[in-house]
């Protein structure tokens, strides 16, 4: 299950996790970039199911486990699904509180609420939970207080959710600047043609959840494969 995978590095990590045999549950707002998303995978072979929803909404979070549990089993669930909240990206002592509390509602509380739906059945499969975030959750950028907060908030919670849940894996990582429509918009009217796509980084990603490396925080940067 891949939370915002209708464009950007959720479509990427869901096309890639496909060509590894996985069987995909995906979400998205937008229900015509959610189905394109989806057709894309079946074009190539791969099976997946889309629920189009708001993950800040309690009954798009049980449509998903419904999803889930009609599949069978769970075996990972990557929240990906993100917002930068306020763009351009105000200083904190500008940021509108009810932008504030939203990006948290997307990046914090939306993430743990569906990790605790999913629990019962990522413990019967041994599965992981893959949470992605932000160097901006470690390094005080200028104008991403607000952003960087919420991601600090999903880090810490997933480093909890891992010593809680010792016989899952539960990662939290850093994909890197990618050129997505998200850090577009942390650049406004700027040309960000130099990020790498987010194609870049699945081999990453893969290599993190096929060698079922130990819970922890990770940088899609070091985790790169080696070529042969
Ligand atoms: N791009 C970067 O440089 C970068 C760097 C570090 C970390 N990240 C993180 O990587 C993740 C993916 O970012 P991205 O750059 O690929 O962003 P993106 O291009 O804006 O894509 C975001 C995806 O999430 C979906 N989404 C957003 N809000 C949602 C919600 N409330 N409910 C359900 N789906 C929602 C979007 O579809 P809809 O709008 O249709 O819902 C879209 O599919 C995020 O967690 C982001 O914080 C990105």
């Amino acid at each position: 299950m891949i939370t915002g995978a209708s464009r950007g590095l959720g479509r990427a990590l869901a096309a890639g996790l496909a060509r590894e045999g996985y069987d995909l549950i995906i979400d998205a707002r937008d229900a015509t970039a959610l189905d394109a998303a989806a057709d894309r995978i079946r074009a190539a072979g791969g099976t997946v199911t889309a629920v189009v929803g708001d993950v800040t909404d309690p009954a798009h979070r049980a449509a998903l486990r419904q999803a889930a549990e009609a599949a069978g089993r769970l075996d990972l669930l990557v929240n990906n699904a993100g917002t930068l909240g306020a763009s351009p990206l105000p200083a904190l002592a500008d940021y509108p509180p009810d932008e504030l509390r939203a990006a948290f509602e997307v990046n914090v509380i939306a993430p743990v609420a569906l990790t605790q739906l999913m629990l019962p059945l990522l413990r019967a499969s041994g599965g992981a939970v893959l949470n992605i975030t932000s160097d901006a959750a470690v390094e005080a950028y200028a104008g991403w207080g607000g952003y960087g907060a919420a991601k600090a908030a999903l880090e810490q919670a997933s480093n909890v959710l891992a010593a809680e849940e010792l016989a899952l894996r539960v990662w939290w990582a850093d994909p890197g600047d990618l050129r997505t429509d998200m850090h577009q918009l942390a650049f406004p009217g700027e040309d960000i043609s130099d990020r790498p796509e987010p194609e870049s980084v699945v081999p990453a990603f893969v290599r993190l959840i096929s060698e079922r490396l130990p819970s922890g925080r990770y940088r899609a940067a070091h985790l790169m494969p080696v070529a042969p």
